[in-house]
């Protein structure tokens, strides 16, 4: 039987991988676990567990400026993605893929399997619309995927642009707003992208809980097959308590939004300013980012210090999670131009909901002491 996770003094600082659970994510989740009827029955519980999952459904698109048949839930962000690069380039008939250079691994590594080129960034992390613009005037291009903000370092990617050029030349844009949504505004359209993606648990709703948007008309095969369900978009029995717990984590995240980003924007400059203080490189200084992610190239490797600030107390990362644990050269720096020494030195802070001036301080404690 395991007992509650209570670690004793701990400081959290790894919202980009997973951030805590909302309370009213966790209240919802637990008060729709009583609703056991499958959301596909025609019966009077089948229709209750189906009401609740409309609702969670209406509440996200709502948020997203869209309408709810556009919403998919998945079993996550990788899901997700894995979904809308294969799905639509099934349906696309020999065309290219073309996905930025800094992609998560799931994007990156799916990319790959499909034969994908990669659209370059500049050494300021951003994708390189010139290149793109010229690949796409050859007109063989079925997809591009370029992510909302990246995850190791929080540069925000010139969306509207990319997505217009695809526009331009009738190419779906897929992105990848894992790392944006609940965190700035995300209004899909205004956004232009014809497919964009999430997953809950970065914005304090459960892990678990994928959701791709899709312009109604796309084609896009499913991968996941069996019955009807997501409007035969996505196969499988939704996870209702977990859809629940997204829907309210997220309607808080974006009720609180600015609030907590005035407040991600403070903890941002002293984690910077700290870090520039001890000699470390802040990445993307001068390009648009996230307020809740910092990350910053130190002299040691990456593993090391994280490792340092744990035994600290202190839980940071290496930058994407599924990479932690690895000594792994960050294909995003390496991508950006840093050396490949440096591209293992690096570092990252997150924060969120439920950071205070304490933890911040605590992480800039350890950092000054581990270097
Ligand atoms: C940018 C980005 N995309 C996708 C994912 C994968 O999401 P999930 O953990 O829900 O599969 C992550 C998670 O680290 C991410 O940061």
């Amino acid at each position: 039987m395991f007992g509650a996770f209570r670690a004793p003094a701990r400081t959290y600082l790894d919202y980009a991988a997973s951030a805590p659970l909302r309370p009213v994510a966790k209240a919802r989740i637990v008060e729709l676990l009583d609703l056991f009827g499958n959301p596909s029955s025609i019966h009077a519980e089948g229709q209750a567990a189906r009401m609740e999952l409309d609702q969670s459904r209406r509440v996200i698109a709502d948020l997203l400026g869209v309408r709810a048949e556009r919403v998919v839930f998945t079993s996550g962000g990788t899901e997700a993605n894995n979904l809308c690069l294969r799905g639509v380039m099934q349906a696309s008939s020999g065309k290219r893929l073309l996905v930025s250079a800094i992609e998560h691994d799931c994007v990156r590594n799916t990319g790959k399997a499909l034969g994908a080129e990669e659209i370059p960034v500049d050494n300021g992390g951003l994708v390189r619309l010139d290149w793109l613009r010229e690949e796409l005037a050859r007109g063989d291009v079925g997809l591009v995927s370029v992510m909302h903000a990246n995850n190791e370092n929080g540069i925000l990617q010139p969306i509207e642009a990319v997505a217009a050029m695809c526009k331009a030349v009738g190419v779906p844009f897929h992105t990848d707003a894992v790392q944006t949504v609940g965190h700035v505004p995300v209004h899909v359209d205004e956004l232009g992208a014809d497919l964009l993606t999430f997953t809950a648990h970065k914005f304090g709703g459960p892990r678990g809980v994928g959701v791709v948007v899709l312009k109604p008309e796309l084609e896009m095969l499913a991968s996941i097959t069996g019955g009807a369900q997501e409007r035969n978009r996505r196969a499988g029995t939704e996870n209702l308590a977990a859809i629940g717990g997204a829907a309210v984590a997220l309607e808080e995240a974006v009720a609180n939004m600015n609030a907590e980003r005035t407040v991600a924007r403070a903890f941002n400059a002293t984690v910077c300013a700290a870090a520039e203080g001890i000699g470390l490189r802040v990445v993307g200084k001068d390009s648009p980012r996230v307020e809740h992610v910092a990350q910053v190239i130190t002299p040691k490797n990456g593993s090391d210090v994280v490792i340092g600030m744990d035994l600290k107390g202190v839980a940071i990362s290496q930058g994407s999670a599924c990479g932690s644990g690895k000594v792994k050269e960050s294909h995003v720096l390496r991508a950006m131009g840093y050396s490949a020494e440096e591209a293992t030195q690096a570092v990252r802070l997150s924060w969120g909901w439920a950071t205070t001036e304490g933890d911040i301080q605590a992480g800039v404690n350890a950092l000054n002491a581990v270097l």
